[in-house]
Parts: C-alpha cells; sequence; structure tokens
C-alpha cells in the first residue's frame, strides 16, 4: 500500500499532518473536480514571486465562482508555517531545502448536484513539499518532448484541479521516456501537459497569446521581464505547428522546470539538438531572479 509521509499540512484552518487530513467524500473536488490550485516554489524559505500566485488564484476562484476566503496575507502566513515546520522536520534529512507550497480551494461539502450549492464553505488544503530541480543531464543535454492533439477543455486558464486531460497527455510521454507532450489546438501549439512552451526563432522568443487556451504560467511575465532585461526580443502570438519543429529552440517552463531546453520532439532534434544561446541567458537571470527574491513576507502578510 502506499502510504502518505508523515509531512505537515492544513486543512480549514488546522495544522496537521498528511495521513491525518481528511475530507468528506460529498467534497465537490472529490466529486466533480471543481476547484483550484496554486504552486508556488520556496528558496531558501522565501517566497518566490508570490504577489504573481495572488493574482492568478483570485482569478481563478472568480472565474469558477468560489469565495476567496483568504486575503493575500493570510495566504501567505499559512504557506510560511508550512515551510518552517517542513524545514524543521526534514533539514537534516534533504540536502536540498527548497521547496514548493500547494493550495487547494474546492466548493465545498454539499450532496451531488451539478448547480453551485449556496451558502457552503469552501474546503482549502494545503502543504509544503520537497521542489526538485531538473537534473545536470536534463540542463545539459536538453529533454525529449512528444506532440500530441490538445483534447484538454477550452477554459485551459483555469488553474483548475480538473486535470485528467493533462494526466493523461502527461502520461503518454512518461511511456515513451520523455518529459512533456506539447499539444497543438486547430494547427496552432498550445501548451505542454504541466508546463508552457516556447520557441526561439532568429534570436526572438515566442510565446502563445494570453487566452483561454493555455495557462498563463507565473513564468510568462517572469520571462519577458528576462528577456527585456538582457534585450532579447520578446512576442506573443499564435504559433503554427510547423514553427515548432524548425525552431533553433525550444523550452519548457514551469515552477518545478523553471526554463527547461528540449532538445528532441518526437524523436527529431531541435535546431542543433542542444541547449542553445538563449535557454542558457533566461537559464542565468531565473537564476539571479531567485538570488534576488525578498527575505520578508510579501505584502498584506
Ligand atoms: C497546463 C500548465 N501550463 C503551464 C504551467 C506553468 O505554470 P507555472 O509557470 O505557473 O508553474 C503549468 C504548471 O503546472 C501547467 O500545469
Amino acid at each position: 500500500m502506499n502510504t502518505l509521509p508523515d509531512l505537515p499540512c492544513y486543512l480549514n484552518g488546522d495544522y496537521t499532518t498528511l495521513p491525518h487530513a481528511k475530507v468528506s467524500v460529498m467534497d465537490h473536488g472529490f466529486i466533480f473536480g471543481d476547484g483550484i490550485y496554486e504552486v508556488v516554489p520556496v528558496y531558501g524559505g522565501r517566497l518566490f514571486r508570490f504577489d504573481q500566485h495572488m493574482v492568478r488564484l483570485t482569478r481563478s476562484l472568480k472565474e469558477t465562482r468560489i469565495h476567496n476566503p483568504f486575503t493575500a496575507g493570510e495566504w501567505a502566513e499559512i504557506a510560511l508555517k508550512l515551510v518552517a515546520s517542513y524545514a524543521e522536520q526534514t533539514v537534516s534529512k534533504v540536502e536540498n531545502t527548497d521547496q514548493m507550497v500547494y493550495f487547494q480551494i474546492t466548493r465545498g461539502v454539499a450532496l451531488r448536484d451539478h448547480v453551485m450549492p449556496t451558502d457552503i464553505t469552501p474546503t482549502v488544503f494545503a502543504m509544503s513539499n520537497v521542489l526538485k530541480p531538473a537534473n545536470d543531464a536534463q540542463r545539459q543535454q536538453g529533454v525529449a518532448c512528444i506532440t500530441a492533439d490538445d483534447f484538454r477543455w477550452e477554459k485551459a486558464h483555469i488553474k483548475s484541479v480538473s486535470l485528467l486531460g493533462a494526466v493523461l497527455a502527461r502520461q503518454m510521454s512518461f511511456d515513451v521516456g520523455a518529459t512533456e507532450t506539447i499539444m497543438f489546438r486547430h494547427g496552432h501549439r498550445s501548451e505542454a501537459a504541466a508546463s508552457n512552451v516556447w520557441v526561439v526563432k532568429n534570436g526572438v522568443v515566442i510565446g502563445p497569446p494570453k487566452d483561454h487556451l493555455v495557462l498563463e504560467g507565473i513564468r510568462y511575465g517572469l520571462i519577458e521581464e528576462l528577456c527585456q532585461a538582457q534585450g532579447i526580443p520578446f512576442e506573443l502570438r499564435p504559433i503554427r505547428c510547423a514553427e515548432v519543429f524548425t525552431a533553433d529552440e525550444v523550452m519548457l517552463s514551469s515552477a518545478t522546470k523553471e526554463v527547461l531546453p528540449v532538445t528532441r520532439i518526437d524523436g527529431k532534434p531541435v535546431g542543433a539538438g542542444k541547449p542553445g544561446p538563449v535557454y542558457q541567458r533566461l537559464y542565468q537571470g531565473y537564476q539571479l531572479a531567485k538570488e534576488a527574491t525578498p527575505t520578508s513576507a510579501p505584502a498584506g502578510s
């Protein structure tokens, strides 16, 4: 049996541990996948780009018509408590002290009905866990990806816990030993199962528009800032399938991957078949941004 580790977590006002955190079977998150989530990286105890995560969390809750039970400051307080407990519990056992805080808010507990119940209290769960970075081989050689049709729903901009489409897509790449599944919808590239995707052509970093077909990763804003700081042209526009296969470089981005070079797609090399110069510059910039994260608690806490 897969037993849960005794890691600290938060559930509906209580600080407990994973094996003791229990939710009703009538929770709308369990019954309908009716809820949203966030994943915040934490470097050396500092929450990375927390304000941006709060903006996205608020947007996802508004779109799903779930009440936001906390202020940004209260969310930060929960996060920092979990980060401290996790560090206390594990610091001697793991070398890597970077963490990621997971927040999940579901509509709450009510008898099963598709119509949104009124007077319902959202279920709030949070935990922190180790942030596993990409390994040296992935950074030096790049990773392989496969492609597939984007068969997910058309509200990909909501960071919803209804992730079956993403689970099926990611498994397709896992089954063939690849790192991600890059998806296409109506002839244009959307994103990967759990990452945004960037192409580089003639020195320009290009991502798809921030519309309902992609989740606007927190790295959207960060990559734009890094490009601006380094004088790299940056563009958001629809990207045709062919542009992915003829790109000079392709990169994934997410909270855990940071920016990660893709050097093979569907078994064929991307560009020169090795991590490119634009990736190297963005990765360096990313590391500086991590170091520059303020040590103080986020505003409002
Ligand atoms: C579908 C999808 N797109 C993009 C991302 C990247 O978002 P972020 O940069 O905020 O981690 C994720 C992250 O989980 C994701 O699941």
